[in-house]
């Protein structure tokens, strides 16, 4: 394979990181993964992957093999790359504000240890503006001529995260000049996809809105459930017909416990935060986030009702990962409702298909105290009060639902997620509860 040029990957062992590195290589690119994080370089150099993401594991092994894919812990390193993405995280700040601190000291550190001007691609979410922002900083810090900054948002899915890389919807990048557009979105532009080379904060825009427009959908088709449920519709029905209209498509109108996960929550808080901070209301997106939380709470009172209250109740939990196809549990609604049920005096037994422990989920020992793990649904069933199904595993859905309910002690399933078909299981004897169903 003709050998490329070199590119840098900073927060490289992380979830976009280490997808951009692992394909840049597969390109021909020599992908230099840099990270603070000395811990997932060590592991991965001995072969043990920092999360799972589907065919993510053979593409690193494969490139890594082959000499294209290597990590460090030496921001020198990337001085041969004249294009160096960043891929650190955004968390939400207490107030919904985007945290950027890790984008800013990446850049500045970058820019530092250089002799000559890199391109700095901001892959992070970043509230509109920043890209400016940071331009700023260089220049107050003498900083501008090692590094030039570029906005290139990042849409993939975790889950479908290779292949979305292969196959994105759009290349969007925000830069100053066409020139420098170009260069980036020639790095890898496959034929037939969209490319808008535009402005940085229209870039930054970009992506900021379309999660909020994606979370507004849900929260759209989790308000509709709740008339469903008055007026004996069925919200599945509802939404496909809903869907078959092509302006509006039915993707993202399946109802269920809302939005979770590490982006769309915090992406829209962050946009709201950017209302705020340019004095300007945003009722529809505020109330998009009140519809989420609501059904969060609004699934423990269901099975609060159900069972006469949850003191003392035995609940095995289904699914601890945001959606099915990852092992991240980061802002997963799995956590907010374990913890509501223990705070209400349940016990809990969980089963999830990839994430058998708290270590397994990286999570801290005590964030979920007392509660127990199950190898299989059908142990975490064994004696329960209730079946709760909080993520639509495909193997959930092709359980052997009369014996769940031989191991349950209360033939009772409350599913966030609706993967079952109501009439099938009532006919079981069982007490199927979803949403808006
Ligand atoms: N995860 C997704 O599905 C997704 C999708 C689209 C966009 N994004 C955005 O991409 C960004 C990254 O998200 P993620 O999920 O990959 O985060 P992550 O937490 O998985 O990875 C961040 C990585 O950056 C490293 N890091 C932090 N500071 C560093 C520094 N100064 N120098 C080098 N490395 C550093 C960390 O050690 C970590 O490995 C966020 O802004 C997120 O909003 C994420």
């Amino acid at each position: 394979m003709e050998k490329k040029t070199a590119v840098g990957i900073v927060g490289g062992l992380g979830h976009i990181g280490l997808i951009q590195a692992a394909c840049l290589a597969k390109l021909g690119y020599k992908s230099i993964a840099y990270d603070i994080n000395s811990a997932k370089i060590k592991d991965i150099q001995r072969g043990k992957m920092p999360f799972y993401e589907p065919g993510l594991e053979e593409l690193v092994h494969e490139t890594m093999d082959n000499g294209l894919l290597v990590f460090t812990t030496r921001v020198t390193d990337l001085q041969e790359a004249e294009m160096i993405f960043i891929c650190t995280g955004t968390p939400a700040l207490p107030s919904g504000e985007a945290d950027t601190s890790q984008v800013y000291s990446a850049i500045e550190e970058v820019a530092r240890h250089r002799s000559n001007q890199a391109l700095v691609i901001i892959k992070s979410t970043v509230p509109a503006g920043t890209c400016r922002k940071i331009a700023a900083f260089l220049q107050e810090r003498d900083l501008a001529a090692r590094a030039a900054v570029v906005s290139c948002p990042e849409f993939l899915r975790e889950g479908s995260g290779v292949q979305d890389f292969w196959k994105p919807s759009r290349i969007v990048v925000g830069a100053p000049s066409r020139e420098t557009a170009e260069k980036v979105a020639g790095l890898y532009s496959p034929p037939g996809i969209p490319i808008l080379l535009t402005t940085w904060e229209n870039a930054e825009l970009i992506k900021h809105a379309s999660n909020a427009f994606l979370a507004s959908k849900i929260s759209f088709i989790n308000e509709i459930a709740l008339l469903c449920e008055q007026v004996g519709a069925d919200i599945r029905v509802v939404s496909r017909g809903i869907g078959l209209d092509p302006r509006i498509n039915p993707h993202f109108l399946e109802a269920g416990i809302g939005f979770s996960g590490p982006c769309l929550e915090k992406d829209l808080k962050s946009l709201l935060r950017q209302f705020q901070e340019a004095k300007k209301e945003a009722k529809l997106l505020e109330a998009a986030l009140r519809v989420n939380e609501e059904k969060r709470r609004e699934i423990v009172h269901k099975l609060q009702a159900k069972l006469g209250g949850l003191r003392g109740r035995r609940i095995a939990v289904l699914g601890m990962a945001f959606k099915p196809q990852t092992d991240d549990v980061r802002d997963s609604h799995s956590l907010p409702i374990i913890k509501q049920l223990l705070s209400a005096g349940a016990s809990v037994t969980v089963h999830d298909p990839w994430i058998k422990s708290p270590r397994g989920g990286r999570l801290a020992e005590n964030d979920l105290p007392g509660v127990e793990w199950a190898s299989s649904p059908h142990a975490a069933a064994q004696g329960k009060d209730a079946l709760l199904i909080l993520t639509a595993w495909p193997e959930y859905r092709e359980l052997d639902l009369k014996q769940i309910k031989d191991c349950l002690a209360v033939p009772l399933i409350v599913d966030g997620r609706n993967i079952y078909e109501s009439g099938q299981l009532r006919e079981l004897g069982i007490d199927y509860q979803g949403v808006g169903i």
